[in-house]
Order: C-alpha cells, then sequence, then structure tokens
C-alpha cells in the first residue's frame, strides 16, 4: 500500500493545507495516532516523555532506530520522520553514515536535525546521497546544555535576521520541510513566508504551515511541566490513574474477574 504522504505531497501542501505533525515512540500509539496525523515523528524527546531523562542529550542511534522500528510497524502507512540524536551529525560523514544506518535499519521517509546555516551543508550532503532531511530550527533542545535552558527565539531583529538566514539556508540545502521550535510568532510568520517548503510550528504561533505536539503533552499524559504552546486535548493522566485505581480496588474487593472475564 501506498504511503498516506510523500516528500512531494508534503511539498505541496504548502499554502494549501496545514500538516498535522505528532511524535509517536511505540506501534501502538503510532496506530492510534496515524489515523489523523499527517507526519509521525519519531522525535528524541522520547528521551524524556520515554525513558525519564531531564533533556535529549543522551538518545542514542540504536534508541532511535528501535523506536522508529515500533512506529513503523505501528503506522505502515503514515510517513515517518525519526530524528537524528546528539552527536550523531557532527561532521557529514558522520551523519551519512549515521543516517545511512537509520535507513537501513527502519522503514523511516526522512531524518530530522537540528540546526540552521551552521548545519546547511551537512542537510546538502544527505540529501544529495539519497536522505530526505526535515530540518529543524529556532530553538533546539539539543542545544539546553551549551545554553543554559530553552530559550525562546527571535526576540531581537538580530535572531530574527539569523532565523530567516537559517531557514533560507535549510531550504537551499534540500530539505523538503523544516520543524521551527519556540520563536516569537510573528518571526516564525516571516521565516515560513520566506521559503517555498513548509514550516511546521511547535510554540511558534499560528501563521505557519502546519503544527507539531508531543503526543504525550497533548494527551496530558505528562504531568510534570506544561509548556505555554501545549494544549491538553485529553486529561490523560487523571483518567489512566482514575483506570488503575477502578481496577486495583476491584481486585482488591474480588470483584474483577467477573463471570464474563471468566473461562
Ligand atoms: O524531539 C521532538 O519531539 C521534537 C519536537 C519537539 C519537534 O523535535
Amino acid at each position: 500500500m501506498s504511503k498516506k504522504l510523500t516528500i512531494s505531497s508534503i511539498k505541496k501542501s504548502k499554502g494549501v493545507k496545514p500538516l498535522v505533525m505528532i511524535t509517536a515512540y511505540d506501534a501502538l500509539f503510532a496506530s492510534l495516532l496515524s489515523e489523523s496525523a499527517d507526519i509521525l515523528l519519531v522525535g528524541d524527546s522520547l528521551n524524556m516523555s520515554f525513558a525519564g531523562k531531564k533533556d535529549t542529550i543522551s538518545a542514542t542511534l540504536q534508541q532511535m532506530i528501535y523506536h522508529t522500528n515500533a512506529v513503523c510497524a505501528g503506522a505502515p502507512e503514515s510517513f515517518i520522520v525519526c530524528d537524528m540524536p546528539f552527536g550523531t551529525y557532527v561532521t557529514k560523514e558522520s551523519a551519512l553514515e549515521n543516517a545511512i544506518e537509520v535507513f537501513q535499519n527502519t522503514s523511516a521517509d526522512s531524518v530530522k536535525i537540528e540546526g540552521g546555516a551552521d548545519k546547511a551543508h551537512i542537510v546538502k550532503y544527505l540529501t544529495d546521497n539519497g536522505i530526505a532531511v526535515c530540518g529543524h530550527i529556532g530553538l533546539l533542545p539539543q542545544s539546553v546544555r551549551s545554553e543554559g535552558g530553552y530559550k525562546v527565539k527571535g526576540r531581537t531583529e538580530t535572531e530574527a535576521k539569523e532565523l530567516l538566514a537559517d531557514a533560507k539556508a535549510i531550504e537551499e540545502a534540500g530539505a523538503f520541510c523544516m520543524v521551527i521550535e519556540g520563536t516569537k510568532a510573528d518571526v516564525a510568520k516571516e521565516v515560513a513566508q520566506s521559503v517555498s517548503i513548509p514550516v511546521i510550528g511547535i510554540g511558534a504561533g499560528a501563521d505557519v504551515d502546519g503544527q507539531v505536539l508531543v503526543f504525550s503533552d497533548m494527551l496530558g499524559l505528562f504531568e510534570a511541566f506544561t509548556p505555554k504552546f501545549v494544549k491538553k486535548y485529553l486529561d490523560g493522566a487523571s483518567l489512566v490513574k482514575e483506570a488503575v485505581a477502578q481496577y486495583a480496588h476491584e481486585v482488591t474487593n474480588k470483584k474483577f474477574p467477573a463471570e464474563e472475564h471468566t473461562y
């Protein structure tokens, strides 16, 4: 069966229909999420929401391949993007070697790498060698330690100019779309208008070409903190806790299993 979206249909969606991207880390959720999402992103955010680490830095290529395989199995008809984790695209040669590892060991359609003009040569090297690349500009979670926290971008004129240059460089290097994260909405809008490929926002306002959210944030499963840009579409944590408390209550009181659950 053919994939729902292709590189070409994603590019053509610009100005026609906003793209719906959501993260997925396992087959079960991938299957559920794929019913409404255009693109599933196996984000290295899994290092936080799945593996319980404090940031994305320690995610490994093997971890990303493992989760991407699960997502591909759960949503075989979805367009799937695999994040290249920290330290796996320091040089263009290591980037290609690692991206090939992803492509040969999963059926991901694309990889995503963080960075702007400084990473354009890497995006070009990958695309020249048959690896589709989704860029990622603005707030870069993999830079959290070097920047001393998560800083919203586009607050100054210099930053706005840099972002426009980043987007242009990533487009010219051959990326088919890019994520823009944690950026002032007016600047993100200008960025989206300045390139011909879709710019998918997270914490970047409404005037871009699509939105991406981390699934555990938007389903209200992650309770530790809620960034301003997250909308909770479900109170998942409460629902799960209530259901498990009910199960525990019924087991304790010998109400479960009932007759209909018994052979
Ligand atoms: O890792 C991730 O989930 C991401 C999104 C926040 C865009 O890169």
